[in-house]
């Protein structure tokens, strides 16, 4: 009469970004992406799900220690929710209509899920958290389908943090056809290091969610984008990754990062995500790289100012001491996390 899983998920970054939905209700996305899970380690939400029988249909969800319990079905908007209860009940649903429990609505649901980082940190947390959840529904219920599809419906993103290593997202024009993969386990290219530099904490931009939507209204490069990622970077990318290419591989994650925030400013009224202190990491990354014939260092930022850096292990102390005592000296970092990811475990 008790059901209790656990589930612990990392945040992914991607490499080649989805930005633009085809279906809103399915987040079904315009374009294939590929990504990177960080280590479990260093970065990572922790969900735990327990199914009571008893009378009561409550739902009851604690999120980093603030708790809301609302009924079966309601879909109202409240502002100081702590879930989109409108993605939270179609993947609820979705389990519960293709699962081997006899009785699944039957159930009282309590989830407690926590990020071992702190949110106001700025780092995206709905793509672990989701991830946890979806991991969560599906072994809780008996779910018979495909776990990155639950995810999906929760945040896009999110569906690529099911799985460990280096993650394709394709398109699809169904929900059931939308799905993450693994490409590569993280321990293909034991090398690379991703290094999360936190310059703004928690400061608010405009949601993912309703950035790509703007986006989609009102941007011809988008359109381009979508084309050039499906037609090119996407393979691009597969096969430098397969072939641990660091020059192609670094030269393209900052193409598509510098792609999409063009999109961004193509978006009308544009969208900011970088600030100031971005560009000076872009700087400082491009005068770092014109001292080698080849490059050495990539970065990418999400929806957001922080910074994702790529560095192999050969230049790692080379560049953490470089960002710790020349660069960062007159720069007020406010934390950084370092995630040696891809020699772990998954
Ligand atoms: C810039 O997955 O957060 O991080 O699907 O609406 O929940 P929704 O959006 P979300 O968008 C992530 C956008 C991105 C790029 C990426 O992760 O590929």
């Amino acid at each position: 009469d008790k059901i209790l899983v656990t589930c612990e998920c990392a945040p992914n970054i991607a490499l080649i970004k989805y930005w633009g939905k085809l279906n809103e209700e399915l987040i079904i996305p315009l374009n294939g992406s590929i990504s990177i899970t960080l280590d479990r380690d260093v970065l990572s939400s922790k969900t735990s799900l327990i199914l009571l029988k008893t009378n009561n249909r409550n739902i009851q969800i604690t999120l980093n220690n603030k708790t809301q319990v609302f009924n079966e079905g309601d879909l109202s908007k409240n502002s100081n929710d702590i879930i989109n209860k409108k993605r939270f009940f179609t993947m609820l649903n979705k389990v519960r209509q293709n699962c081997i429990l006899s009785d699944p609505f039957e159930y009282e649901i309590k989830i407690k899920s926590s990020n071992n980082f702190p949110t106001a940190c700025g780092l995206a947390s709905s793509a672990s958290g989701f991830a946890a959840l979806a991991h969560c529904l599906s072994k809780a219920y008996g779910y018979k389908g495909d776990v990155s599809e639950l995810a999906r419906l929760g945040s896009g993103s999110a569906c690529r943090s099911c799985f460990g290593g280096f993650v394709k997202w394709t398109t699809g024009e169904n929900s059931f056809d939308s799905l993450a993969s693994r490409l590569f386990p993280s321990n293909h290219w034991e090398e690379m290091n991703i290094i999360a530099l936190i310059l703004e904490d928690g400061k608010k931009s405009v949601s993912s969610t309703h950035g790509m939507k703007e986006s989609v209204q009102t941007s011809d490069l988008l359109k381009e984008r979508v084309k050039i990622v499906e037609n090119e970077r996407l393979l691009n990318m597969e096969n430098f990754v397969r072939e641990k290419n660091f020059d192609e591989f670094a030269r393209l994650v900052v193409q598509d990062s510098n792609t999409f925030h063009a999109v961004c400013l193509d978006t009308y009224p544009p969208l900011f995500y970088m600030n100031d202190k971005s560009k000076e990491i872009v700087k400082f990354v491009h005068e770092y790289n014109n001292l080698d014939s080849s490059l050495k260092l990539a970065y990418s930022f999400d929806a957001g100012p922080n910074c994702f850096l790529f560095v192999l292990d050969q230049h790692l102390n080379e560049l953490l001491f470089l960002l710790r005592n020349i660069y960062f000296r007159n720069f007020d970092l406010k934390d950084k996390v370092v995630s040696n990811n891809l020699s772990k475990k998954e």
